[in-house]
Order: C-alpha cells, then sequence, then structure tokens
C-alpha cells in the first residue's frame, strides 16, 4: 500500500515500510526502510536533523546555511550541490557543466505500469515521483512499486532531456538508498566458471566497496545482487537488506560508509564505458531494482526473493508450471554423435522416466569441434540424416519432448554466416578481435543483426516440434565498437547490446509462448534476473559435480528460487573435478531444483538403471514441492562438514543432509528443522542403496556370504545388487524439531557397525521427508 500524507510517502508492504519526504528544499529525504509502521508514527523523529554548518561543510544554498546535502539520506544524489558522496547520477549539459539539482514537482499513481524493452517485475500499482532541475531543464521520474506478499519494493528512474541540445549521461544507476550505518557486512556471490556464486561476507570500513561486471554479462565473478547483513545475523536469525538488479549487462553496486557513518547504498547500469548521447527531447530509462528487508533471518530474505520472481518475474506461461527431467547428450557425447546415438540414449533415457532429449552443442553447420559454424543454424546431414523434424518426431514417437542448443550471439571465424557478413562482428577499426573459445561476437546494437536473429531463429525453432531451447552464451564481449554508431556515440554500445538481446528475445517469447527457453552461459555466466524476465531457468553451472554443487546451488539459492535452478545428474567421475560422488549423492542435491540428468545412459550398469530409475520416481512424486517449495537452508551441529537444505510447503518437506569428508567416530548429528508449521510429522528418509563394490574387502562384513573381492561373482553382483541404507522413520513434534532438532542415526565407526547405523561414505547423503501428520 502506499501511503502519502502532505509530504511524506510511506510504501507498506506485508511486514515492512518504506519511507521518504520531500523535505524543505524540495529535495527527497530518506526516512526509513524496516519492519512495518504504524500509521500513527511522527515522521519527524525519523529524520536526521542538522542546520549548523560546521568546519568545511558545504551548505546548500546561502539562504539555507546549515543545510548540506552530504548529511542527508536521499532516495537519489546528483553532483555538485554538496552532497560529495558516490551519486545516482552525472551528466553533462549541453554547455558542459555537470551540476544538476533536482527537487520535486509532482508525483502521480500509475496502474500496470510496464517499461518497454527492459525486463520487468509484472506491477499493479507504482507511484511516481517527478522532479526538475529548472535551470537545466532535467526531469527525473523515480518508480516505486510495492510487491506486499513478497515486501519487495521495486525502482527505478526514467530521466527527461528537456533541452534543445543534447546531454551526456556519464552515470545513471537505478536507485539510490541510504541509511544510517550499523556495521553491516556484505554479502556477495564470487566465483568463476565451474566456481560460480560463492558465498562471501566482507565487513564495510570507511569508504567505498565497489564491484561490477565489465564483460558484457552480468558474469559468475560478481552476481549483480547483495545482501547487507548486522554482523549477528544468521539464516533463521537478524537483520538484512538485499537487492538485486534486473538486468544482464555491465552493471555496477557500491556501498559507501562517509566519516558521519551515513551508509550510501548505489546500483545500476556500470558508469564504466558508459557514455550516453540523449536527444533533445528524449529519455533514458534505467533497469528496475528489487529491495527487500527482513528481521526473521536470511532464509526469510530468501524465501522473499524467491516468491517475488516466481510471482512476479518469470513469464505468466511457466509460473508455477511443472518443469520436465531433462536428458542432455553433451557429456554423454560431446561433439561425436549421429542419430543412432541420439535415439539409444532417448529409449534408454525414456525407459529410465526422463521426459525430454534437449540435443547439446554439434548439430549445426560442420561443427564437430569448437572451432567452426557457430551461426550456420542448419542440421549437419553427416550427424542428422533426415533432418531436425524428423528426429524430432522420432524423438516424440520414443515418448520423449525434443530440445535444441543454440548460441546465436555468436559466430565462428570458419562459418557461412561470417563470410557473408565479416562485418556483423564486434571489432574497433584498429584491432584484430580477440576470440574466447575460437569464437567471435556478432553486434547486436546493429538492426540487421537483430532482424537477422529473429527470423532465423523463428525459422529454425519452427521446423521441428522443439518445445525446449537452451541458449548458450559462451564468451564475454571485447574489441567494444560498432560501425553502427557515430564516435561521440559509442559509450552506448554495451547497454544497446542488451537492449538488442532482450528485443530478439521478446520476439521470441512472443512468438513461441510454449517453448520452454533455459539461459546458459558457460554454465552460470549471465545468472540474473534479467534473463529469468524471458527465460524461466539458467543452466546453472557446468560444473556437475553435486559436492562443488553444494556450494554454487548454496549461493544461488540466497536470491533465486528452486524453480530458475538446472541441475543435471552426470557421469562418473566428474568431468570438472575429477571427483567421485555416489550417485545417490548427484541426484539428493540435483533435486533441489529442476532436474536433469547428463551422461551415457546407454552405458550404465543395472545398479546404476535401478537407481535412477527410482530417483526419477522420487522426483515426479514431489517435483512440485521441489521446484515450487519454500527453501530453507538449515544446519546441523557438525555444520561445517555438511550443507542441510530443506524445501517445504504448508505439510510436507524434504531435507537434504549432505556430507563432504567423513570424520572417524564422530558425534551423533543433529539437525535443527525450523519454519515447519506446528504439529506431529513422520519423518522417513528416501530409500538410496550403496554399491557392495565400494565395500572393498569389507564386503564380507556386510553381506552374509563368502566373496572374494574384485572376482568375477563380487563384480557382477555389485552390478546388480541395490545395497540398503539404514531405515529412518519415526514421529516427532515440530518443537522438538526446533529447540532439539532431528537426532540423526548413529554413524558408521569403524570395521563394525550396527544395523541401523548411517553409513556414509566421504559425500555421501540422505534425503528425508517430513509428513505432517493430521489428527
Ligand atoms: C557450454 C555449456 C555446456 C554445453 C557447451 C556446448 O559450455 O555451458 O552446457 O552446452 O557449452 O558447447
Amino acid at each position: 500500500m502506499i501511503r502519502i500524507k502532505d509530504r511524506v510517502f510511506f510504501l507498506d508492504s506485508m511486514d515492512t515500510t518504506y519511507g521518504f519526504m520531500i523535505d524543505e528544499q524540495g529535495h527527497l529525504e530518506h526516512l526509513y526502510y524496516g519492519a512495518k509502521l504504524d500509521e500513527t508514527i511522527d515522521y519527524n523523529t525519523l529524520r536526521f536533523q542538522s542546520d549548523f554548518e560546521y568546519g568545511s561543510a558545504t551548505s546548500y544554498s546561502k539562504e539555507t546555511r546549515g543545510v548540506m546535502l552530504n548529511e542527508k539520506p536521499l532516495e537519489v544524489s546528483s553532483y555538485g550541490k554538496g552532497d560529495y558522496r558516490e551519486p545516482t547520477i552525472h551528466l553533462e549539459l549541453p554547455d558542459g557543466s555537470r551540476t544538476v539539482d533536482l527537487t520535486y514537482v509532482r508525483h502521480s499513481i500509475a496502474k500496470s505500469l510496464s517499461f518497454q524493452g527492459l525486463p520487468q517485475a509484472d506491477k499493479d500499482e507504482t507511484l511516481v515521483i517527478t522532479l526538475e532541475d529548472k535551470t537545466t531543464n532535467i526531469e527525473l521520474e523515480l518508480f516505486y512499486t510495492v510487491l506486499e506478499a513478497s515486501n519487495m519494493i521495486v525502482r527505478n528512474m526514467r530521466l527527461y532531456n528537456r533541452n534543445d541540445s543534447p546531454i551526456i549521461l556519464d552515470k545513471i544507476l537505478s536507485m539510490n538508498l541510504d541509511m544510517p550505518n550499523n556495521s553491516y557486512l556484505l554479502s556477495k556471490l564470487d566465483g568463476a566458471w565451474i566456481r560460480e556464486r560463492h558465498i562471501h561476507d566482507t565487513p564495510l570500513l570507511y569508504g567505498t566497496v565497489r564491484f561490477d561486471s565489465k564483460k558484457g554479462v552480468s558474469s559468475s565473478n560478481h552476481n549483480p545482487f547483495f545482501v547487507l547483513k548486522e554482523p549477528h545475523t544468521t539464516d533463521e536469525f537478524g537483520r538484512a537488506y538485499g537487492a538485486a538488479l534486473i538486468y544482464s549487462g555491465n552493471y555496477e553496486t557500491s556501498v559507501e560508509i562517509n566519516p558521519h557513518d551515513m551508509l550510501r547504498i548505489n546500483m545500476g547500469i556500470n558508469s564504466f564505458d558508459f557514455r550516453y548521447k540523449v536527444e533533445a527531447g528524449r529519455s533514458f530509462i534505467t533497469p528496475e531494482v528489487l529491495l527487500t528487508y527482513s528481521n526473521k533471518g536470511l532464509n526469510q530474505l530468501t524465501q522473499q526473493f524467491h516468491q517475488c520472481i516466481n510471482d512476479h518475474i518469470v513469464s505468466k506461461e511457466f509460473r508455477y508450471k511443472e518443469r520436465p527431467i531433462v536428458i542432455n547428450n553433451w557429456e554423454a557425447t560431446y561433439f561425436d554423435f549421429n542419430e543412432k546415438k541420439l535415439l539409444a540414449i532417448a529409449k534408454q533415457a525414456k525407459r529410465l522416466g526422463i521426459e525430454l532429449l534437449c540435443l547439446d552443442d554439434g548439430w549445426f553447420g560442420n561443427r564437430d569441434d569448437d572451432t567452426s559454424s557457430l551461426g550456420d543454424w542448419t542440421y549437419n546431414p553427416k550427424k542428422i540424416k533426415h533432418g531436425l523434424q524428423s528426429l524430432a518426431s522420432k524423438i516424440n514417437k520414443i515418448g520423449l519432448d525434443f530440445g535444441l542448443w543454440v548460441e546465436p550471439e555468436m559466430v565462428s571465424e570458419n562459418s557461412e554466416m561470417y563470410r557473408a557478413h565479416p562485418s556483423w562482428v564486434i571489432r574497433t577499426p584498429h584491432h584484430e578481435p580477440s576470440q574466447g573459445r575460437h569464437q567471435w561476437m556478432l553486434d547486436l546494437t546493429n538492426p540487421d543483426v537483430v532482424e537477422h536473429l529473429k527470423s532465423t531463429l523463428t525459422t529454425l525453432f519452427q521446423s521441428a516440434n522443439i518445445t525446449y531451447v537452451k541458449w548458450d552464451m559462451n564468451r564475454n564481449i571485447s574489441d567494444v565498437y560498432s560501425p553502427h554508431y557515430k564516435a561521440d556515440e559509442q559509450g552506448r554500445f554495451h547497454h544497446d547490446y542488451i537492449c538488442g538481446l532482450y528485443h530478439v528475445l521478446d520476439h521470441l517469447k512472443t512468438t513461441f509462448p510454449t517453448i520452454l527457453f533455459e539461459s546458459c552461459s558457460s554454465g552460470g555466466n549471465r545468472f540474473d534476473l534479467g534473463m529469468l524476465y524471458y527465460m524461466p531457468q539458467t543452466w546453472t553451472s557446468d560444473n556437475t559435480d553435486a559436492y562443488e554443487r553444494t556450494t554454487i546451488q548454496e549461493g544461488t539459492s540466497l536470491l533465486y528460487p528452486l524453480s530458475t535452478i538446472s541441475n543435471h545428474v552426470s557421469g562418473n567421475r566428474s568431468h570438472q573435478t575429477f571427483r567421485h560422488v555416489p550417485l545417490e549423492s548427484r541426484f539428493n542435491v540435483a533435486c533441489f531444483g529442476i532436474l536433469g540428468y547428463e551422461l551415457d545412459v546407454t552405458a550404465l550398469t543395472p545398479f546404476e538403471r535401478r537407481l535412477i530409475t527410482r530417483q526419477i520416481e522420487y522426483y515426479k512424486e514431489h517435483r512440485t514441492l521441489f521446484q515450487f517449495g519454500r527453501f530453507s537452508r538449515l544446519h546441523s551441529l557438525q555444520d561445517q562438514n555438511h550443507t542441510v537444505w530443506m524445501v517445504d510447503n504448508e505439510d510436507d518437506a524434504q531435507v537434504l543432509y549432505f556430507q563432504q569428508l567423513f570424520r572417524p567416530n564422530d558425534r551423533i548429528d543433529v539437525i535443527r528443522v525450523t519454519g515447519l508449521e506446528s504439529g506431529k510429522y513422520r519423518i522417513t528418509n528416501r530409500e538410496q542403496a550403496m554399491n557392495i563394490r565400494h565395500f572393498g574387502s569389507l564386503v564380507n562384513r556386510a553381506l552374509p556370504i563368502h566373496l572374494r573381492v574384485n572376482s568375477w561373482l563380487h563384480n557382477a553382483i555389485a552390478n546388480r545388487y541395490l545395497f540398503p541404507i539404514e531405515t529412518v522413520d519415526c514421529t516427532v513434534d515440530s518443537i522438538q524439531l526446533e529447540e532439539q532438532g532431528f537426532i540423526l542415526p548413529h554413524p558408521f565407526t569403524g570395521t563394525d557397525h550396527g544395523e541401523h547405523d548411517m553409513i556414509l561414505e566421504d559425500f555421501g547423503s540422505r534425503l528425508y521427508r517430513f509428513e505432517k501428520i493430521n489428527d
């Protein structure tokens, strides 16, 4: 709800209030962001008063001596009137001056506002505040939307140039938030290829912490998202603010603490390598930021983001729509496949219960490795004899849906497309363009390229029964320049590239509303809310090692809901880490989100086939919960060595318990389970199995018969026999779960073990179901 009284604005969500006012000089002064305030509050008690010009301070004007913008919490900040912190806007006016002073003119409420060409949250009512600098003819609209149920504030801005000549924007971010510093820690998601989105906490000191992307994509180095939390805040308790940008290109975020302990947060398009000419009478819109607050710990913050993304970012067609279980041939075949191999994979996948085959890289042009053919989106008859339509219909006859991999933003030097359109490659007039994975990038600022992609991809996706598309993007932008722009317009390249991409995606989303698009960028190099607006799920990481995935998916879960996190069970050993992780653990981790398989299913042992069949049955039974349930990071007493996750709806929960390294003769572990509805719960564990080959010479203590280790018989039994794990079946109370926790079975303690002991090898795991018992 938006409450407006006199000069004061309060934005109320279910549990939070965000407040600001028009101050005596017309600036927008921030008042409050936190737990919900009632209407009787005296807003004056929320103000930081200062009316004394001290030492070297700059007063706003001679009439208002003592009013210092540098001391004020502001909703937007420009340069030149005494606010020396990081500005939200920095621009050059037609006369070369850069000072802008934006003050209130009017406000209004807009209904179902949408910003053409940009990804954005679905909105109902938006508060629009218009500010103006009459002397420089700059007008600025600030947009505020409250998404009440998810406790979210959506912010962005639009700047109008009301001059007769162009102005140059050197910086225009999406939002500014000033608050008193409270010894916050900055939590962010950092990483690199196959090591994406690890959570890192940084203490904030006086000065500015800035992180960004200059790669042309949001990038796996730092996700366009952060959390500010008080030092004692945990997943369960404490105060935290979160902000996420709905954008896929270069962005920046800065958190600044000035010497008076005023904290300033900025977020938006990166001002580095950004110089945008706004012609007379034209405007510039910034991408939206989602802002949220929780005083009940990080799980609550996470759940607010998840609800908001599921309800307001993901497209309506796929909102809460169950996603298929995919078999992807990449790690099974790489470039080496033909129709026969694909059909064999499809048949076996169908028997296992899989629902869709995604044909990955290598089906087009002459692509047998990564040195050629990007841009030539026609099938390779050497691999797919009768074409995509015929292949798709054969796959459909087997009983699977068909999906296709594409990487449309790229071109190989060795391709028909490059030979026909060499000028479409991003390059400067002076240099041979750099390459990444032997490929160049297409200039999506050029409307001809955009139109070409729209028509080629439309034809391609219409050419067969395609219900799923994996959209890849395997390098970052270099050699930034476009012949399409004049010399003084080159600074718009990065933003226009992303707008060109969004334009293509918008066209495809509208033309093919039922195709499920999965965004991929060497895994998670462009996992952001901008892409999720067009594509409801993202290939989380090229790293499918389940142990690595516990860290990657846990970081990802801070912001992104399970419905957007695509995970595959891959082969043994991991192609990324050479690690062996038990097949049951590979599933137990991958099922937290969108499940798929990416291994040669035609080469499975009977043991593996039976395990996978059971896994898929289990996933299908609980799919809605795994894809759309409420996610929490839980903790066990042995926290450092374990990952514990829960996904629940009102009366059903699944809890993952994943161990890193086995520790001998360790304590019995206990999981604290918080956040469930109160009542009684029956706890059971998923029926898992172990392979007796992994018992080595201990096999003769585990089985009643005697086997010679590594004998033919040992191996034959190992290939078929499912050695059952311990069984858990008990009934507990939710208070007991919150206060003391769920006590796990006694762990294996060397050589001998009891019947009910839990034998967890390195990277072993369990999946528990907590089912509410209705009295
Ligand atoms: C990227 C993707 C992989 C796979 C390959 C194909 O690395 O992340 O999943 O599609 O490209 O070249």
